[in-house]
């Protein structure tokens, strides 16, 4: 189990998160369920912020990453808690807008800004836009003009730092669709660029090296790459930038193979990039620059957990068991896409000792449909109540309808008590769209 105090399992040998027994969470909303204790997302939020309060005399904000889990209640919550948001989609956008989330607060992210995103982000009055390509700036630019405004904005460069995550959520290494490349000129090139359109403002930079990150050395180079190349656009384009947006990543606990932090050990990313930031600045005598940081995973991704009833059990002598559950990679593709590794508890018989070695499969048609490979679990029989944990980041996020299998609905656990924050789909979601032309109509 981990650290933090989301989780622990009751006297009747059953899990609890944020107090709500999840039994009783499964009586009353079905499975599977996405269950997120709003405590932990609070504390997480207030880590941060603290540490840009008091390490960095507030100079700076709290962007809640909010491709990891987006809903209104997350903006609603993000608000109350004073922080900003990152968005990378119209959608997204949307989202957070009709939360009432302040638009003066959002910066809008995503490597291909469509015309009509880049025209949504303008007319609500977005605080900032990170411009990812020419193309953006020139966009972005023409928007702003017709509006009679100057948008500011901040270029996405790419520091070129490795970080020892999976290869497909890196992101800032040389060979990458992110970013203009600080090493091969580009991101000078695009900096002079941007300063010769009258109707942006250049603020700065943004860089994010991946997700999924420990080191806290890899944030630190980051910082070190990122003020070199400021300290030469004020040598060779006298451009002085006063914004430096460092992105996300930091890591998470899935397994028991990765480090356990508690809540408030995070504030050491962040002490670790403000040493830093503060020893770059005085080195290349530059001012200490508004300071933003976009955690996603770390804020939800251990406030939440997903809930299964076990239904097929299927044991393959001298290969495998393996046990399906009622959802799959339609709400979680992580083992799918990253052969991402999860921790499951027996959530209605938590205190009995693991006896076999499982596979926790989906019900969807397709192999690689898996949860989780070889789990240490007690015996399990169809009916029993499966958690996953750390599922509250880049699950409910990235899920789909494949072989039209319901979403599953979100509730959000204060003080032991749920609430839905995304209501179950129903089969007529599924069809809301659909359309038969009139010739494929059946007659009679
Ligand atoms: N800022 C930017 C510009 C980003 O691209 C990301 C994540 C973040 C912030 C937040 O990073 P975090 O703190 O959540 O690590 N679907 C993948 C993760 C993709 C992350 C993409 N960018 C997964 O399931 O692991």
């Amino acid at each position: 189990m981990n650290t933090r105090d989301t989780l622990k399992i009751n006297e009747e040998g059953h899990l609890e998160i944020g107090g709500a027994d999840c039994v009783q969470l499964a009586a009353q909303f079905g499975t599977p369920l996405y269950v997120y204790d709003e405590a932990y997302v609070r504390r997480m939020m207030r880590v941060y912020k603290k540490a840009i309060d008091e390490l960095y005399d507030g100079n700076g904000q709290v962007l809640y990453a909010s491709k990891a889990f987006s809903c209104k209640a997350i903006y609603r919550i993000a608000d109350e808690e004073n922080i900003g948001i990152d968005v990378v989609s119209g959608g997204e956008l949307y989202t957070a807008l009709q939360a009432g989330f302040p638009p003066e607060k959002i910066y809008m992210h995503g490597n291909n800004k469509l015309d009509y995103e880049i025209g949504e982000a303008l007319d609500c009055g977005i605080g900032c836009i990170v411009a990812d390509a020419y193309s953006e700036i020139d966009k972005i630019d023409a928007e702003a003009k017709k509006r009679n405004i100057r948008q500011t904005i901040l270029l996405r460069i790419n520091p070129g730092v490795e970080a020892h995550t999976h290869a497909f959520v890196q992101t800032a290494t040389t060979d990458s669709k992110f970013g203009f490349s600080i090493t091969n000129g580009t991101a000078e090139a695009a900096t002079a660029y941007a300063l010769s359109k009258s109707n942006v403002l250049l603020k700065g930079y943004h860089c994010h090296i991946g997700s999924q990150i420990f080191e806290k050395e890899s944030f630190a180079l980051a910082v070190e790459k990122c003020m070199c190349f400021v300290a030469e656009m004020r040598e060779r384009l006298g451009f002085v930038s006063t914004t430096l947006n460092l992105g996300g990543g930091y890591g998470v606990w899935y397994t028991e193979d990765d480090r356990k932090l508690p809540a408030e050990g995070y504030a050491e990313y962040l002490e670790t990039t403000i040493s830093t930031l503060k020893a770059k600045a005085s080195e290349y005598r530059l001012p200490l620059p508004y300071l933003l940081v976009e955690p996603g995973r770390s804020i939800v991704g251990e406030a939440g957990i997903t809930l299964y009833t076990v239904g097929a059990i299927k044991e393959i002598p001298g290969v495998k068991k393996y046990v399906a559950v009622d959802g799959g990679m339609f709400d979680n593709p992580r083992y799918a896409l990253y052969e991402a590794k999860y921790t499951p508890i027996l959530a209605n018989r938590a205190l009995e000792s693991a006896t076999e070695l499982l596979t926790i499969a989906g019900k969807c048609c397709e192999s690689g449909d898996i949860i989780a490979v070889d789990v240490n679990l007690p015996t399990v029989k169809e009916g029993d109540l499966l958690a996953i944990l750390s599922t509250g980041a880049y699950n409910y996020s990235m899920a789909m309808n494949y072989n039209r299998n319901k979403i599953p609905p979100c509730v959000l656990v204060k003080d032991g008590v749920a609430e839905y924050i995304v209501k179950p789909q129903t089969y007529q979601d599924l069809v809301r769209n659909d359309v038969i032309p009139e010739r494929l109509i059946k007659k009679g």
